[in-house]
């Protein structure tokens, strides 16, 4: 029996939804661990409780038609952080396609987005799928690298050991943390990771849910912590080894725990593989472009990243958002007039500027100012613009419809919206 649009409700979760939710999602998402990850989402995630959870809800059967979770986040970008969701376990029970569930869902979440705060919304997966729902490619994690466990052998018999690796636990979360705020670059688009959540990824999670993750904590001689590495606790069908993150304080420490990193790395490797009686063949490095863990490493293969969805319902709040990141960058670079208008077709955005620095940022009606623009932009543009997926002028070549007359504002942008990496290690 076909049941019409009319008769599906989209309500937030309630308590009572986990065990269908957990089976749903299992029986939709064919991955290990998708029934624990559920659970936890319900009952231990920091940041997410059943209210984060949209469900379609066939009024008639009064059975759950379809679901998805929106998981708050915080990313930074450029050093400034930004209040997102993560869109997550989205799926509709076969009986109940037909009646575009996902997008009523979405609207859902667009709609608690809008009175709630989080300017940006992300999410991965199916092709083409999510621009139906005003999503666009805007995030671009590096590409994933392979290194072949045959040349970690190698590696670490010539490294020097002033450095040791265990196993992280929870009272390590506020050096972790603080580690994230200090050492990360400015330049790598993720997504923020503080003490609680550390304390979640250390201990938090059930041991069998999809997310969870090894943590090893490197220490230098006196035992303080000087940098961490995060993988897989499984093994790939191909003996591939995610790994997902690896931090030092600084650029001395990489120097001498690359090697520490790498040969623990090969041991978790083989450890999983023994596991399940598979070989270990690669490290797969999971993590934005140039990082540092791949030193002169020689990549056996090179994946090329699936850039994620992002959406914002409010440019301008976003743009509001990134305005220290803005003004840090501009910082040497004075604009020479009082604002820089952008026009995205739908409103005018105004970046005011003092003395050639930037403080403030507003939006206003399109028909007042759409002559004076220093810069034409659809919006999509304008998010992978403020996302760093491309720079400003790659993104002329691409945008038919965004244009920037002046060379020099063309000059001024690329300095403000550099192309970032990104991190696709969140807090899920
Ligand atoms: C993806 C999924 C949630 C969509 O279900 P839904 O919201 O009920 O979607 P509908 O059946 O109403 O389809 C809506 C439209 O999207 C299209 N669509 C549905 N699934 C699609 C897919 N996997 N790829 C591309 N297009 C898809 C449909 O063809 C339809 O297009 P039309 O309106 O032009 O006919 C559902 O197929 C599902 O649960 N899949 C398994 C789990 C999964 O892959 N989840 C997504 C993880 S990112």
């Amino acid at each position: 029996m076909k049941i019409s649009g009319d008769e599906y409700v989209v309500r937030p979760g309630i308590p009572d939804d986990i065990a269908v939710l957990a089976a749903m999602n299992e029986g939709l998402h064919p991955y290990p661990g998708v029934g624990p990850w559920t659970r936890d989402l319900f009952e231990r995630h920091p940041f997410v409780d059943f209210r984060d959870f949209v469900v379609a809800e066939s009024r008639t059967e009064r059975r759950i038609a379809a679901s998805l979770v929106a998981i708050n986040q915080q990313w930074t970008l450029g050093g400034t952080s930004v209040p997102a969701v993560q869109i997550e376990l989205v799926g509709s029970d076969p009986r109940d396609r037909g009646h575009n569930l996902t997008g009523r869902m979405l609207d859902a979440v667009h709609q608690r987005c809008r009175t709630m705060g989080p300017a940006l919304q992300l999410i991965s997966g199916i092709p083409y799928f999510y621009r139906r729902f005003g999503y666009e490619y805007a995030v671009r994690p590096g590409d994933s690298i392979d290194v072949a466990a045959a040349v970690l052998q190698d590696h670490h018999c010539h490294s020097e050991l002033d450095f040791f690796v265990r196993p992280a636990v929870s009272a390590d979360a506020p050096a972790l943390a603080g580690l994230d705020r200090s050492a990360v670059p400015a330049d790598v688009l993720r997504c923020h990771r503080d003490e609680t959540s550390w304390v979640y990824e250390l201990s938090g999670r059930r041991k069998d849910s999809l997310p969870s993750v090894e943590v090893a904590v490197i220490t230098d001689r006196l035992g303080a912590i000087a940098g961490y590495v995060v993988n897989s606790p499984r093994i790939g069908s191909d003996g591939a080894l995610k790994v997902f993150a690896a931090e030092c304080v600084n650029d001395d420490v990489w120097a001498g725990a690359r090697a520490v990193m790498l040969r623990y790395l090969a041991d978790a490797g083989a450890a999983a593989a023994r596991r399940t009686g598979s070989q270990f063949t690669a490290l797969r490095m999971l993590m934005p472009d140039g990082h540092q863990l791949m030193g002169m490493l020689p990549p056996v293969a090179v994946h090329r990243a699936e850039p994620w969805y992002a959406r914002s319902g409010d440019l301008g709040a976003l743009l509001k958002w990134c305005l220290p990141a803005l003004a840090a960058r501009w910082r040497e670079h004075g604009w020479p007039r009082s604002v820089l208008v952008l026009d995205t077709y739908h409103e005018v955005i105004r970046l005011h500027f003092a003395a050639g620095r930037l403080h403030d940022i507003d939006v206003v009606a399109r028909d007042a100012l759409r002559s004076a623009a220093d810069v034409v932009v659809p919006p999509g543009a304008l998010l992978q613009l403020i996302l760093g997926y491309a720079t400003p002028s790659e993104l002329l070549q691409i945008w038919p419809d965004m244009s920037v007359p002046e060379p020099t504002t063309l000059d001024f942008l690329a300095i403000g919206f550099p192309r970032l990496s990104a991190s696709v290690w969140s807090v899920i």
